[in-house]
């Protein structure tokens, strides 16, 4: 964990945003909030965001890519969210065409991965389409995972996973004194990312603070950091403010830190 390759160029950055290259953690999620009030805010309409958004990815993808970030998990569309007007669900199902179709060349340049996580037996045929070509022409990528979450639900995710526990425990494929916290992640959609399937860090662009129904059993012990930054307008340097807050965070998964365990009076 944290043995990171950072690229040349983006070493000043990192050395100039105060960043220990050596914590640089392994998953970072990404709830990417507040393209509709960017463009309300702009009197544009709520598609111009998630348009602007689309860059955001691009160019977040590519910091964190340089920064040796192993997998870069992005919140793009929920389970829930087919609860907006169709014009805005139809705009947001066309965008993985529109990204992959110009941006798979430069991943591939980037040696990064893409991979997906949600029911995509929903998604209309055509994103389908644009999403299993990513994933074909991205699958000997050995860089980064840029793991999308698309109609993606931690809850429905979960279920799933129980029953697929369930069935196999009725086929005898499985005991159920053996289910532990490793072999129940083994049938979560992140476990085509181990060992890095938990995230380290989730942030959450917009300022609002919640999780929206995001990784809910991978987050247990993730650091959450909340920026107001609206997510068309999330930099690079957002990031690296972002994995400052990350790095002065004392993470003890339920222990002490070493020393605070000793009696002075022993
Ligand atoms: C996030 O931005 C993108 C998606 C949920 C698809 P929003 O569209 O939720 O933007 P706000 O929260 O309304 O500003
Ligand atoms: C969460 O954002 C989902 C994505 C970023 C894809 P929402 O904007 O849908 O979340 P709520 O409705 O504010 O909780
Ligand atoms: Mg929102």
């Amino acid at each position: 964990m944290f043995s990171n390759i950072i690229k040349k160029d983006t070493k000043n950055r990192v050395e100039a945003a105060q960043l220990d290259p050596q914590l640089i953690p392994d998953h970072v999620a990404i709830i990417m909030d507040g393209n509709g009030r960017w463009a309300q805010n702009k009197h544009l309409p709520r598609v111009a965001g998630h348009k602007q958004g689309m860059e955001v990815v691009e160019t977040i993808t590519e910091a964190a890519s340089d920064l040796g970030i192993k997998v870069l998990s992005l919140y793009a569309f929920s389970t829930e969210n087919w609860r907006r007007p169709n014009e805005e669900v139809n705009y947001l199902m066309g965008l993985p065409n529109k990204f992959f179709s110009r941006f798979v060349p430069k991943l591939i340049r980037n040696n990064v991965r893409v991979n997906v996580i949600g029911d995509q037996s929903q998604l209309p045929e055509k994103t389908q389409e644009a999403v299993n070509n990513a994933i074909a022409d991205t699958k000997d990528c050995t860089g980064m995972v840029l793991n999308f979450a698309l109609n993606y639900g931690s809850r429905s995710e979960i279920l799933s996973a129980v029953k697929a526990a369930a069935i196999d425990v009725k086929k005898g494929r499985l005991e159920p004194e053996t289910i532990d916290e490793q072999r129940f992640s083994q049938y979560l959609m992140t476990a085509s990312l181990a060992p890095y399937g938990d995230p380290d860090l989730l942030i959450r662009t917009s300022g609002e603070q919640r999780i929206s129904n995001f990784l809910l059993w991978q987050i247990a012990y993730s650091e959450l950091v909340f920026t107001d930054v609206y997510w068309p307008d999330y930099q690079p340097e957002d990031l690296y403010q972002d994995l400052l807050v990350f790095q002065k965070r004392d993470r003890r998964f339920g222990g002490i830190k070493p020393n605070e365990g000793e009696n002075k009076n022993k």
